[in-house]
């Protein structure tokens, strides 16, 4: 008796286990069919959501020119008698960009082309913008001729939201809520009630995703969609990786990774963060940055640049605490020196955005003065220290010393 009902115990245990097993993989929420219907709508009856997007980059994708009054967002000298500058104004038909640079594009038949030059921000030059580097400037995927490289192709997935590829036009010319929450037309149309995704309420894993779409380089599979440069048909809520292959690090230097797997351009924050411990302990993109707008730069949560947005999980106390009494017993310089701001050494500049190097890594290791010497990447102490007397070597050095002292 007293094995059957064991043999029985096991049984159903098993059977509960069958049925619970799929549940904890499945995903919370499915993926939302429906139509586009466009921020504005949204914001009818989410006005502080509204609001705050409306101050982050997001919200000023591919703008019309406005060449005069407060809205002007030509940034580039188009007096300038600048030999890259091969075009003028009346060229311009969209602009994409605003923070470290800004392209022009030119309506051709229905479909836009990035004319050869770009206006940098910082150093307020006009330079050659020509790709050489992507994947699909090799062989003729592409031919170099600007107007042979139509961005409904090689960038309107990732610069506006619902692009069409039939009619070649987007709902809306940003990224709006709906590239990050799915279509919402259902939603709207049953009041709020279901029917939108919530990326925090996907796993992690998917939720991040909502963020690699266009955060991750990489190139689409084999297939229909391979000479697209961004993951057609992925939406808030699917498995991206059966739209995109990332790129990973190889061991040597290539286009968008050092050698050793940090960031050698922009727009790879999901390549590095992946490889981070904050990414299999469950952080999310959104853990830092609220896609809603804040009052920090890069709409971090709170401030990056002060520390207090690692404090708030690193600080003295707390459980993944990083010092006990005084911020220097980790930096190494005192404390209200910028030598211990945390995203100076885990998250130094290390890849090209505009110019080289302006874009941040986002794996947050230490990035150690050997891989300099090593590989050429950029580390945190010599983005500062940079007489010429204090080389990767020295660095690495004194590094040495504050871990065997
Ligand atoms: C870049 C991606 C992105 C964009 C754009 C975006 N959101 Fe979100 N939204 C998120 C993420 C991620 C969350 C979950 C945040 C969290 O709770 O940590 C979220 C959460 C929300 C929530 C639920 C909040 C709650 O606490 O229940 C609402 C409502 C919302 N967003 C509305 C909007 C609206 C309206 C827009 C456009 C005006 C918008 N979002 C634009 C990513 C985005
Ligand atoms: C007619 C009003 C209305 C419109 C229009 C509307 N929403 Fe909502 N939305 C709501 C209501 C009501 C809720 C539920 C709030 C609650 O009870 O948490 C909600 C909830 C949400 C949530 C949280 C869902 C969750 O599971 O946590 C998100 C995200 C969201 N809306 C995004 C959007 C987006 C994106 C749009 C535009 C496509 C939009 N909403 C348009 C009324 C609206
Ligand atoms: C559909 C594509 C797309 C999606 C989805 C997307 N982004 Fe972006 N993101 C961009 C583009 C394009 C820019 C460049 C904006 C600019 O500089 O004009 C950008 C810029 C940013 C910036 C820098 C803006 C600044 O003000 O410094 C942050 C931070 C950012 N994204 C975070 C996120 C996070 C977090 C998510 C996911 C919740 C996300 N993005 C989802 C395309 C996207
Ligand atoms: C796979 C997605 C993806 C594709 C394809 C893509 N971009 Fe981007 N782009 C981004 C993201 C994400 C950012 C911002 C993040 C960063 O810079 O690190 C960005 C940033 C930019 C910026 C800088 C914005 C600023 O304010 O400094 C410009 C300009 C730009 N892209 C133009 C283009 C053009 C032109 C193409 C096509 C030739 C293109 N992008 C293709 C995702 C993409
Ligand atoms: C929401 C909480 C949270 C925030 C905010 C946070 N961290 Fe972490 N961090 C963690 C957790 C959890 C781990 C994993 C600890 C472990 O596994 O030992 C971790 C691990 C790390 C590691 C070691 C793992 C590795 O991959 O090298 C570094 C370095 C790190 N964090 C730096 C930072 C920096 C820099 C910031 C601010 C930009 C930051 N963290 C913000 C929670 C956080
Ligand atoms: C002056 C450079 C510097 C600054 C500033 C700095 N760190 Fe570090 N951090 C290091 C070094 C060096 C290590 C050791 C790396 C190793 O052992 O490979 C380290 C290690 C760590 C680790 C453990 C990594 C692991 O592999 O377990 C965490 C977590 C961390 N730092 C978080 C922070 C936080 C949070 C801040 C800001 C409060 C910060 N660091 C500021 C240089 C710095
Ligand atoms: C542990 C916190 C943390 C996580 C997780 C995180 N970021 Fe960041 N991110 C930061 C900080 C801090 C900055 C610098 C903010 C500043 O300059 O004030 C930053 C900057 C950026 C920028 C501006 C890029 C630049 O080169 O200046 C972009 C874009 C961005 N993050 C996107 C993302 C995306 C996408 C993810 C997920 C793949 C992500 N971040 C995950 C903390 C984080
Ligand atoms: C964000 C800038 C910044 C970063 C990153 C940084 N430092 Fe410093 N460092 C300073 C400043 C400023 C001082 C001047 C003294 C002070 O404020 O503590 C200094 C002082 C020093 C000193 C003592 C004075 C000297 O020049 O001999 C050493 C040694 C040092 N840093 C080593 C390092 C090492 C090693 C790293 C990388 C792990 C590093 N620093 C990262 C800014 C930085």
């Amino acid at each position: 008796m007293r094995i059957i009902i064991l043999i029985c115990r096991q049984f159903g245990f098993l059977i509960l286990l069958s049925v619970l097993i799929p549940c904890i993989h499945a995903e919370p929420q499915k993926k939302n069919s429906g139509k586009y219907v466009g921020s504005e709508k949204c914001g009818e009856c989410h006005h502080h959501y509204y609001h705050g997007w409306k101050t982050t980059l997001h919200s000023r994708q591919e703008q019309e020119v406005i060449i005069e009054g407060p809205d002007k967002n030509v940034l580039g000298d188009f007096s300038s008698k600048d030999p890259d500058l091969t075009f003028t104004l009346d060229d311009v038909d969209l602009l994409v960009g605003s923070r470290l640079k800004q392209r022009y594009a030119k309506k051709i038949g229905n479909d836009y082309y990035m004319l050869p030059a770009q206006w940098n921000v910082k150093t307020k030059e006009w330079v050659a913008y020509n790709p050489k580097n992507d994947w699909w400037t090799k062989g003729d995927i592409y031919p170099k001729e600007w107007n042979r490289r139509p961005t409904s192709k090689l960038c309107e997935g990732c610069h506006t939201t619902g692009f069409n590829i039939e009619t070649k036009i987007p709902s809306e010319r940003n990224i709006s809520c709906e590239s990050c929450h799915g279509p919402g037309s259902l939603h709207v149309e049953k009041k709020g009630e279901g029917h939108i995704i919530n990326p925090v309420k996907l796993s992690s894993e998917r939720g991040n995703m909502v963020c690699f779409q266009c955060h991750m380089s990489g190139r689409p599979p084999e297939g229909e969609f391979e000479k697209y440069a961004w993951p057609v048909g992925y939406k808030p809520g699917d498995d991206f990786n059966k739209y995109w292959v990332y790129a990973r690090p190889t061991g040597e230097n290539i286009y968008e990774l050092w050698a050793d797997g940090f960031a050698h351009k922009n727009r790879v924050q999901g390549n590095t963060f992946i490889q981070s411990k904050m990414y299999s302990n469950r952080l999310r993109c959104f853990t830092c940055h609220d896609p809603h707008g804040s009052r920090y730069s890069s709409f971090t949560v709170k401030s990056g640049k002060n520390n207090s947005l690692c404090l708030s999980c690193h600080g003295e106390n707390s459980p993944h605490a990083v010092f006990k009494i005084n911020l220097s017993e980790h930096t190494h310089h005192k404390a209200d020196s910028s030598g211990s701001r945390c995203i100076e050494c885990h998250m130094p500049k290390t890849g090209k955005n505009a110019v080289r190097w302006d874009a941040r890594d986002h794996s947050f290791t230490f990035i150690s003065p050997l891989s300099t010497i090593r590989f050429g990447t950029p580390n945190g102490c010599n983005n500062c220290h940079t007489h010429t007397d204090k080389t990767p070597e020295w660095a690495f050095n004194e590094v040495i010393k504050w871990k065997f002292d």
